[in-house]
């Protein structure tokens, strides 16, 4: 099986936790988006019908606004009874790495008033311990040169994150350093001491949020609850 395929079907799992008269948090990436897919099927099917959603980033948006899903603004249907979205790394305690895909100070608002998340997830992104790849990091513009360089002192390697050759501006106006967690280092110290900055709008270190992850693997679909 695919990480395309696995990804398919952790998004299949999930549209089963849906029913009529829901309102959801629709997630950001090319996982949340095969479930965007298919909730856009059965809303147009009528097997599902009365769902009400809010969407983690732009992208996500004008996805489902094609797909004719009905949109709502976060505070006009929240808390939400539901979020799904993908997720960069997952370990064995259902901490997350989020935002490789830009969105994740978006999506963590959006998260944090759900009474259920679930991460949707190809095996590749369980992980023993998270930072195995980077940890990105939102800013305010004015913030970026003088955090990049507190960061470089601080052994965090940061990187501007780039779009066509330019900063990548989020949904909401910032800026994306994508840090290196250190070997060794404890993951929750490094976002405490990232976060004393001004100028740091939010991390991608989701400690607490999701309340179960679907991985889907070669054997099936594990469930893993907090
Ligand atoms: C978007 O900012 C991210 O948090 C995504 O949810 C995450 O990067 C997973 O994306 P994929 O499903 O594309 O791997």
């Amino acid at each position: 099986m695919t990480a395309e395929e696995q990804k398919i079907e952790a998004a299949r799992e999930a549209l089963r936790s849906v029913q009529s008269g829901m309102s959801l948090g629709l997630g950001t990436g090319s996982t949340a988006k095969e479930f965007v897919a298919l909730l856009g099927d059965a809303l147009a099917r009528g097997e599902l019908r009365d769902i009400r959603c809010t969407c983690t980033s732009k992208q996500t948006e004008d996805q489902a606004r094609t797909l004719g899903i009905p949109l709502f603004a976060l505070a006009d249907i929240s808390p939400l009874d539901l979020a799904i979205d993908g997720a960069d790394e997952i370990d064995a305690q259902l901490r997350l790495i989020k935002g490789r895909g830009g969105a994740l100070l978006r999506e963590k608002i959006v998260e944090q008033q759900a009474k259920r998340f679930i991460v949707i997830a190809d095996e590749s992104k369980i992980v023993e311990r998270l930072g195995a790849g980077v940890l990105p990091v939102e800013v305010t513009p004015f913030a970026l040169d003088v955090l990049e360089k507190r960061f470089s002192t601080m052994g965090l390697a940061p990187v501007l994150r780039l779009r066509d050759g330019q900063p990548r501006i989020t949904d909401e106006g910032h800026r994306i350093l994508d840090v290196r967690v250190p070997a060794q280092s404890d993951i929750e110290e490094i976002v405490a001491r990232i976060r004393e900055l001004a100028g740091v709008v939010e991390t991608g270190f989701f400690p607490t949020e999701a309340t179960e992850a679907l991985i889907a693997t070669s054997n099936g679909v594990r469930r893993m609850t907090r």
